[in-house]
């Protein structure tokens, strides 16, 4: 800070963060309503979201009145570690006073060879990575990477897949609903997650580059069935294209393995994309690891240096922080954590499927956990089940969701849009003591719809009407 600039913000005049989120702090939702998506604070509005969250931390926020919230979205996955990790934080500090000259683009920085060696220790069998800025870009990359090293055009991909909003990403989205009304997209082909004979006839044409795969899709938290990914990489191989395993929600230890392909031997993915939890929850990255042979051909020559590339890729505030997250992954180990946290967790939802008639289903891996519900066997609820699905399926799984943050202070989301599935992804630092206010609030919140209670049903014939209204 030079004299004149310290002089204007004693002054008041010069940009000052603490003052300006003072003053404008409380304009957020009309700001938010005013200059970006409106509809995201008309929803909030709506189900009565629309807090006002001052400081957070680990896996919690408070609320203006010191009431905490427990995370279990983690900021939809990026906050592994939990929020405001102290040595991720301290990391950014770091960064930021080493003044480093980062971006020159004419030189070659210590920290993204550093921190890819790092991530590529953990997945021994490939070579080299690409940093980008965001798990769709990791995704495009990926696609780009496989097109040109085959030479094929077609990417398959999974029903119900999501894999990022670019229009390359969107093109292996598995949903009518993010797709409709963006094409043309590219000529890539969905097949059933589980369905080898699918794929193979698909490979048999001859086209295929690759083959996108979340090991535990993130809609709906639906799990390749055992041996699938290993089946289909030697399909795949045989036919040879690539196996890309999109580790975007699934990566960096949330399903209590490093890597959610890893659950299982033998499966070696050619290019696997990162992104989220690598951020430490502050500096949006990405990255693509891949084989050695993918990379030589991209870059194939001089010339091609800047084939593939991006201008914030690899930044040293995006380095250091995936640096930190991965230090206190080992120093906390907070991959044994999420399995075991995981574990316990879904062990006790699951004791809950028997007693409660609309409580269909618990599954997943490590703390990523899907919680279905379905059609109820008594008269009475049965009718009430009805209601809400002519209006519109998934209200039951909003009506759970709203009462847990209402009334529970627990922050979840429905798993994807029509889905009467809740999914769990919260901080992997999370604990019995989290696990436990989760699971006392679930059962509340569960009592509640099944004793007919008459607030919660009043809230789903709200919700009824507002569907209604929507359409
Ligand atoms: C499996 C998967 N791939 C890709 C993405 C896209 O990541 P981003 O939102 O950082 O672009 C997501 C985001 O939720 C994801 O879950």
């Amino acid at each position: 800070m030079t004299a004149d600039t310290a002089g204007a913000a004693a002054d008041g005049k010069g940009f000052d963060l603490t003052r300006l989120l003072a003053e404008r702090g409380g304009e957020r939702y009309d700001l938010h309503a005013r200059h970006l998506n409106h509809q995201l604070p008309r929803m909030l509005h709506t189900i009565g979201f629309d807090k006002v969250y001052e400081r957070a931390e680990g896996a919690y926020f408070w609320d203006a009145d010191g009431q905490d919230y427990l995370d279990m979205l983690a900021g939809f996955g990026v906050m592994g570690v939990g929020r405001h990790h102290p040595v991720v934080r301290k990391a950014l500090h770091d960064v930021l006073d080493a003044s480093l000259a980062d971006l020159t683009r004419f030189d070659c920085q210590p920290l993204p060879g550093l921190l890819a060696e790092k991530l590529l220790s953990y997945a021994p069998h490939l070579d080299r990575v690409f940093f980008g800025n965001s798990g769709t870009e990791a995704v495009e990359t990926a696609l780009k990477f496989a097109r040109y090293a085959t030479g094929r055009p077609r990417v398959l991909y999974c029903s119900h897949a999501f894999h990022g909003l670019t229009t390359g990403s969107l093109s292996v989205n598995g949903e009518a609903g993010f797709r409709d009304g963006f094409a043309p997209l590219l000529p890539d082909t969905a097949v059933p997650l589980g369905d080898l004979a699918a794929l193979e006839r698909e490979l048999a044409r001859g086209d295929v580059a690759a083959f996108v795969v979340e090991p535990i899709q993130g809609k709906g938290v639906h799990e390749a069935p055992p041996g699938y990914l290993r089946a289909a990489q030697e399909l795949l191989h045989r036919h040879k294209a690539l196996l890309i395993a999109d580790e975007v929600q699934t990566g960096i230890g949330r399903t209590g393995d490093f890597f959610a392909y890893q659950h299982e031997a033998g499966v070696e993915p050619d290019l696997v994309c990162v992104a989220k939890a690598l951020s430490g929850g502050y500096v949006p990255v990405g990255a693509t690891l891949g084989k050695d042979w993918i990379f030589k051909k991209v870059y194939s020559s001089m010339d091609r240096v800047l084939v593939h590339s991006a201008s914030f890729g690899s930044n040293a505030q995006a380095m250091a922080a995936g640096l930190a997250v991965l230090s206190v992954m080992e120093d906390e180990q907070v991959v044994a954590n999420a399995r075991r946290t995981g574990d316990l967790l879904r062990g006790r939802l699951a004791a809950l499927v028997g007693k409660y008639e609309l409580l269909h289903d618990v599954r997943g891996r490590g703390l990523m956990i899907g919680i279905e519900f379905g059609k109820p066997s008594s008269l009475g609820l049965r009718s009430r089940w009805a209601m809400l699905q002519a209006a519109r399926k998934g209200l039951f799984a909003q009506m759970v969701v709203v009462p847990l943050l209402q009334k529970h202070r627990i922050l979840t989301q429905v798993s994807g849009d029509h889905l009467e599935v809740i999914k769990l992804i919260p901080p992997l630092i999370i604990g019995e003591r989290e696990a436990d206010r989760f699971v006392d609030a679930f059962t509340a919140v569960m009592d509640d719809a099944h004793g007919g209670g008459g607030l919660l049903w009043d809230f789903g014939r709200t919700l009824v009407k507002q569907a209604v209204a929507n359409r």
